[in-house]
């Protein structure tokens, strides 16, 4: 199901909406979050609201998407250290309901422990994904299988172009990283796709109209069942009238 947001605020409230009704719904829910600017005003409103409306955290597991490797667990970059800054710590979930890809740990030997959790507490009750200027969701790059499960993997130069913004420069981006695969997000009882910014229009109509295949791997969650994806205006440019609710 697609819906079209008028901006990046209504964008926001939606979001954060969805993932406090599974909240409600189910207080020891598991709960997959991604890094990245398109969740920042997700992650500010659904704070906002939690602490207005005293929600219970407490019970509540989160799963990172995805991770660096390869660098030290203190290094600035660490995506689970920004996402404890912007919404772990923020809704007050404890260190122990937090399971992160460890950076500087071997990548094997992580990818696999993740998976273990998963198999041992899972399903993924919601699984909240954005989409790279690529088509990749968490760091499944183009060309990865739609049966992957949590895996590590070297950067796409596209990736890397597009992280650069965020350290100031494609030399600071790490070469590597960690993700839940995308078969691993498949067996989520529901996902929920963000998308915000016209430089994202092009990438959407080709994730909601092309082709499904490893090319283009947000192409995969068109045979999930129980999908939702939120788009504000300026990326819903590209789309056909056919695509619009
Ligand atoms: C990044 C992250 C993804 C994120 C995506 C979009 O590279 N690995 O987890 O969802 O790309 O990021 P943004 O929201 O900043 O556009």
């Amino acid at each position: 199901m697609l819906t079209i947001m008028e901006n990046a605020d209504q964008l926001a409230q939606s979001a954060a909406e969805e993932i406090l009704n599974t909240v409600r719904a189910q207080p020891n829910a598991i709960i997959v979050l991604p890094t990245g600017n398109t969740p920042l005003p997700t992650y500010a409103r659904l704070v906002e609201i939690s602490q207005q409306q005293a929600i219970d955290w407490s019970g509540v597991r989160v799963v990172s998407l995805d991770e660096y490797s390869g660098i030290a667990r203190d290094d600035p970059r660490v995506l689970c250290s920004w996402l404890e800054r912007k919404i772990i710590g923020p809704l007050g979930i404890a260190t122990d309901h937090f399971i992160r890809f460890e950076p500087a740990d071997d990548p094997l030997t992580e990818s696999a422990r993740i998976e273990d959790w998963l198999g041992k507490n899972g399903p993924i009750d919601l699984a909240v994904l954005g989409l790279g200027l690529n088509g990749h969701l968490g760091f499944n790059e183009p060309g990865t299988a739609f049966t992957a499960r949590a895996h590590s993997l070297t950067l796409t130069p596209e990736s890397i172009s597009s992280n650069a913004t965020y350290w100031g420069g494609e030399d600071k981006v790490p070469r590597s990283a960690l993700t839940l695969g995308i078969g691993t997000l498949m067996q989520s009882c529901r996902i929920m796709l963000m998308v915000s910014g016209q430089a994202k229009a092009d990438i959407l109509a080709r994730s909601i109209e092309g082709a499904v295949g490893p090319e283009v791997p947000a192409t995969a969650l068109r045979s999930h069942p129980n999908l939702i994806i939120l788009a504000d205006g300026s990326a819903a440019l590209a789309l056909s009238r056919e695509s619009l609710p």
